[in-house]
Order: C-alpha cells, then sequence, then structure tokens
C-alpha cells in the first residue's frame, strides 16, 4: 500500500538524487513522505461523512431524517418533494436544501453518496433506476417496486452503476425478532411445522382519503402496504414458499385494493403457515405479531408492532430464556428500527460491505405478495 503511494514521490525525486548522499537515504525519505500522504488521506476518511438525500417528504420521511441525524458519520444535505412547500419546510426543519424535482436534485447533488425513497410505491422504480444511473446508492422504503420487472430494472440499474440498493426491512432489526431469529438459527424449535403472521390494524376511512394514492390498484392495499412488513418476516423467518392459497376482500373501506386478506402457505421445508392480515379493526390497532410452532419451541413475538414477546417456550430452557422471559418488552420500535437500519446502511457504504436487505431480498417478498394477488384474483393455488 506505501509503496504504490510511494511511487510518485520516487518520480518527483529522480532527477534530484544528487541532493541525498546515497540512494538508500532517498528511499527512506520517499518512504516517509508516502507514509505521511497515506496517514493524512485516511484522516480525511474518517472525517468524511456519507451525505444523503431523501425523496418524498411525508410521514415516514421524519423517522429516516431523524435516525440520520444520531448517526455521526451521516449527513442530511438535500430533500425533494413535488410539494414544493412540504420540500421548503422539511428542508428548514433539517437545515438542508430542498428541491421540487428529484432530476433537478440529482443533477445539482453532485456530492451526495445515497439517495433514500420514501415516496408511493409506483414512484420507487423510476426513482431508485434514475439515481442509480446518477451513481447514488439508493435505499428505498417498502415495498422495493410494484412488481418483478421493476425490481428487475432497478436491480440492474444498480449493479450496472456499481452502486448498492437497499430495501428498508426495519422490523428485522427489533430486539425481540433478533431475539427470534437467533433461537432458529440455533436449531431451538427442533422441528418448524407452523408460522402464522396476523396484522389486526386499524386505519380509518380518513387515512385512505388523506393521501389518494393509498389503497389504490396503483400503490395496492393491505398486504403489499401496511403488513408487507409482516409477509416478509414470516418468509424470512420460516424460509422458501412452495406454494400459496389466498383470499382478499375490500371488507370496509371506500378504496380500490383489498383492505382485508387470508393466506395459506406451504413452505418448501414441509412446514405449513398463515397471513392474516386487515386495516379493518376497530377503533385502534390490536395486533401485529408472528408466531412459530416448532416440535421443541413455540415463540410468538406480538405487541402491535411485532416489538414484545408475548410467548417464548423451549424444551432447552435456559437460564437466558428467564430472562427474556421476564426482562421489560422494548418499547414501540417503529423509529428505533430505521435508525438500526440507517446506521446499517452507513457501514456498508464506508466499508464497501453487501447491504444484508438488498435488492434481491426485497424482490423475494415482492413475488410473494405478488403471487398472492394472483391466488386471490383466479381463486387458485400458485406454486412458485
Ligand atoms: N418502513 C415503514 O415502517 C414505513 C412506514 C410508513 C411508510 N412507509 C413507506 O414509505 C413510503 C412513503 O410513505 P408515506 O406514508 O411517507 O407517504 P406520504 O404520502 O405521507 O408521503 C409521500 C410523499 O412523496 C411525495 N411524492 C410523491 N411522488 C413524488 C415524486 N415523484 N417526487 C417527489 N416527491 C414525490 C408526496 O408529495 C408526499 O409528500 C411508502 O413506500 C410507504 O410504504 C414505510
Amino acid at each position: 500500500m506505501i509503496l504504490s503511494k510511494a511511487a510518485p514521490y520516487r518520480r518527483l525525486f529522480a532527477a534530484q538524487s544528487h541532493v541525498f548522499t546515497e540512494d538508500i537515504v532517498l528511499e527512506r525519505f520517499i518512504i516517509t513522505l508516502a507514509y505521511l500522504h497515506q496517514v493524512k488521506s485516511a484522516a480525511s476518511n474518517m472525517n468524511k461523512k456519507i451525505k444523503f438525500a431523501i425523496i418524498g417528504c411525508g410521514k415516514v420521511s421524519p423517522k429516516h431524517a431523524e435516525s440520520l441525524k444520531s448517526i455521526p458519520s451521516a449527513e442530511l444535505t438535500a430533500v425533494c418533494d413535488k410539494n414544493e412547500d412540504r420540500a421548503k419546510s422539511f428542508a428548514k426543519k433539517y437545515n438542508c436544501r430542498h428541491y421540487a424535482d428529484y432530476n433537478e436534485l440529482l443533477k445539482k447533488e453532485k456530492d451526495a453518496d445515497c439517495v433514500i425513497v420514501c415516496t408511493p410505491h409506483a414512484h420507487h422504480a423510476e426513482i431508485t433506476i434514475s439515481s442509480a444511473n446518477a451513481g447514488k446508492h439508493v435505499v428505498t422504503e417498502k415495498p422495493m417496486a410494484m412488481n418483478l420487472e421493476e425490481a428487475d430494472k432497478m436491480i440492474a440499474a444498480c449493479k450496472k452503476n456499481n452502486v448498492k440498493l437497499f430495501v428498508v426491512k426495519q422490523n428485522r432489526y427489533n430486539e425481540p425478532i433478533k431475539r427470534l431469529k437467533d433461537a432458529i438459527n440455533q436449531g431451538r424449535f427442533g422441528k418448524i411445522f407452523y408460522g402464522n403472521t396476523t396484522v389486526y390494524w386499524s386505519r380509518p376511512q380518513e387515512y385512505y382519503d388523506e393521501d389518494p394514492w393509498r389503497g389504490t390498484k396503483a400503490d395496492g392495499g393491505v398486504l403489499m402496504n401496511q403488513a408487507s412488513h409482516h409477509v416478509d418476516m414470516l418468509r424470512w423467518l420460516m424460509g422458501d414458499v412452495e406454494s400459496i392459497k389466498a383470499t382478499t376482500g375490500t371488507l370496509t373501506h371506500k378504496i380500490e385494493s383489498e383492505d382485508t386478506g387470508l393466506v395459506i402457505l406451504k413452505f418448501r421445508n414441509g412446514a405449513l403457515g398463515t397471513i392474516v392480515a386487515t386495516t379493518c379493526v376497530f377503533p385502534h390497532n390490536l395486533e401485529g405479531s408472528v408466531t412459530i410452532m416448532g416440535t421443541k419451541g413455540t415463540v410468538k413475538v406480538g405487541g402491535v408492532a411485532l416489538n414484545k414477546i408475548d410467548i417464548w417456550n423451549f424444551e432447552d430452557w435456559n437460564n437466558d430464556d428467564e430472562a427474556i422471559k421476564t426482562s421489560q418488552n422494548p418499547p414501540n420500535v417503529h423509529a428505533f428500527g430505521h435508525l438500526e437500519y440507517l446506521k446499517e446502511v452507513v457501514e456498508s457504504i464506508e466499508n464497501d460491505t453487501p447491504p444484508k436487505v438488498d435488492g434481491v431480498e426485497g424482490r423475494k417478498t415482492l413475488e410473494l405478495i405478488n403471487n398472492i394477488y394472483k391466488s386471490a384474483k383466479f381463486n387458485k393455488e400458485i406454486c412458485l
């Protein structure tokens, strides 16, 4: 490393070797200069912050902006919303530049390292592809896209431009979920035969009316939007899906897409699974859970947002389990999860390591949701 840095100094001093009485003295001098050069560039890299731009300044964007504020090596430098007033007040709050057109942001913000896409789902693909073509890494909110064709184009654009694609799955960073995943990896469940996720959430009609993209065919219903985290969680914990049978309905809202979905899954490992998701619950959120059952263990992580251990039973009981069961459950982790997620994004960019949840991983859940819709539409079992 140092020797490669020494080459320019060697060239510089080639004509001046008469100044040095011996070649060895000259060589030592060159190596010292090269070392100082390396120390200086390492120090300036250490001070370099990863610069972020957020596109879409709606409900979820403050979670990203607040998280970036708490990461010392990250910085929010620009935001964009097609509603310029919204972009302006967001930029004022977070002390950064604002734009109403994301193409202009991509053109002018040459220093931005990474774009975070926080727009409605139908725009994720076009913004991701443009950002990748502008040489930016991309973090896209869930779901990464609306269909596999879009997802493939996003993955290809990032690969072609040698930038990273991250898909937000912040619930994977909830403490109870990390414990559950560890228990699965350690084989503590014996043979896992069943997994369920239940989303009993409440979204009044005003929620859909306030932002007209919600509940449209173009942006999807409860399975593509609110429950997409839970569908992802079940697939991530249980493994690949073999077949799907689903029924969906629009039961209590005036929207184009489904507000309720029921799904039966067969996993490749032989286990069965169910998904129950609705936004119709009166009067408030009741449950957002995942339950895993094996021959030697049963765990339910619940609360309203996969943030609380409700059941923790294992045949090979140990002291750690007692602590887990009796410990205070972590608080509601919506914002907390984004912080953990973005810390990993920053580390991955800084160290040039692969994203933990990349486009290929996000695509797997999208494929599952697309096929749930297909099964419900044609009323038949779909084999993947
Ligand atoms: N990870 C999570 O827990 C979580 C939570 C909420 C929302 N989300 C996701 O975040 C995304 C945004 O959701 P939201 O609730 O913040 O929506 P929102 O409607 O509150 O905000 C979206 C914003 O994007 C802007 N916008 C739309 N098209 C644009 C374009 N082409 N260029 C620039 N701005 C544009 C809109 O004007 C709006 O301000 C969705 O993908 C949603 O599923 C994720």
